[in-house]
């Protein structure tokens, strides 16, 4: 797949998704997002990648928020247009993929970038990173999911803070709060982030896929997450993943996992 913004590897199983525009920090102009979401549709139905990495190009920025060039004369119509088909495209579309996604979060994670590191379903970041929702300051209010995972992930009094005083945090306080996962130095982070998707890739991916689904279902309100567990689990027990599981178990070797 050729790509204008993007670069795409492979390292044993696992891609390794870089946004590359470093003369705009990165910024999600349109014509990246829609590659961000042919990328991540391709890896996803890929059965050989178990995990994904999704990083920024360059030292300062992970992504430095949505192109604001792009939207800077749109009226409500369009605003409203821009919202609601990158939420599907990308940001609803990653937080739902069956493949698990790492935010390497480099750098400057602002307005979408870090609603984009808020969709992927693990984050970790280097020591020199900075996030933030600084959208009030442009005299709107992030549009791609922001208000609703940053709420989840810190609680509702530090959300608001964040996104009403348009200030950055540290990585240190984003640990703390939770946003992140983890901390490492800048020169650690994708090592870092490779070693936890080779833990992940060692794993039954179906039930991996199944697990994503279930705990993603506690944050649809019309939705019973119980329900969805309980029928994610029995689906479990209809896959050959399952059988080679137990029975790697039983047999005291380590499984090795199809995602059948
Ligand atoms: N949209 C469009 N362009 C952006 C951008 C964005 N969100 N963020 C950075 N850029 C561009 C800058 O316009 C500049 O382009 P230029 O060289 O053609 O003028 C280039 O990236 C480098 O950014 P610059 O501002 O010069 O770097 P800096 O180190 O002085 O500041 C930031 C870094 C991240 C603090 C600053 O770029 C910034 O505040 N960006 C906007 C963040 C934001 O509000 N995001 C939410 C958008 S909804």
């Amino acid at each position: 797949m050729q790509f204008n913004n993007l670069t795409l590897q492979y390292k044993n199983g696992i891609g390794l998704l870089t946004v590359h525009r470093p003369e705009k920090l990165n910024a999600l102009n349109k014509a990246t997002i829609l590659e961000l979401h042919q990328a991540l549709k391709a890896l996803d139905s890929d059965k050989t990648v178990r995990a994904i990495i999704l990083t920024g190009s360059g030292e300062k920025a992970f992504v430095a928020g949505a192109d604001i060039s792009e939207f800077s004369d749109f009226d409500v119509h369009q605003a409203s247009q821009l919202s609601r088909e990158g939420q599907e495209l990308l940001f609803d579309f990653t937080e739902n993929l069956s493949t698990p996604v790492i935010a390497a979060i480099n750098g400057f994670a602002l307005g979408g970038g870090l609603e984009l590191a808020m969709s992927a379903h693990i984050r970790v970041a280097s020591s020199n990173a900075r996030m933030g929702l600084p959208e009030v300051s442009l005299g709107l209010i992030p549009g791609y999911g922001g208000t609703q995972r940053l709420a989840q992930l810190v609680g509702k009094g530090r959300a608001l803070q964040m996104i009403a005083s348009a200030q950055m945090i540290e990585a240190s306080t984003a640990e703390q709060w939770g946003l992140v996962n983890a901390v490492t130095d800048p020169e650690d982070l994708l090592p870092h982030c490779m070693s936890l998707a080779q833990k992940i890739q060692a794993n039954a991916p179906l039930a991996i896929a199944a697990a994503i689904k279930a705990v993603n279902a506690n944050y649809v309100p019309e939705i019973n997450g119980y329900e969805v567990e309980i029928s994610a689990f029995a689906n479990c027990f209809g896959t050959a993943d399952f059988k080679e599981g137990t029975s790697a178990f039983l047999e005291k070797r380590k499984a090795d996992f199809t995602g059948e």
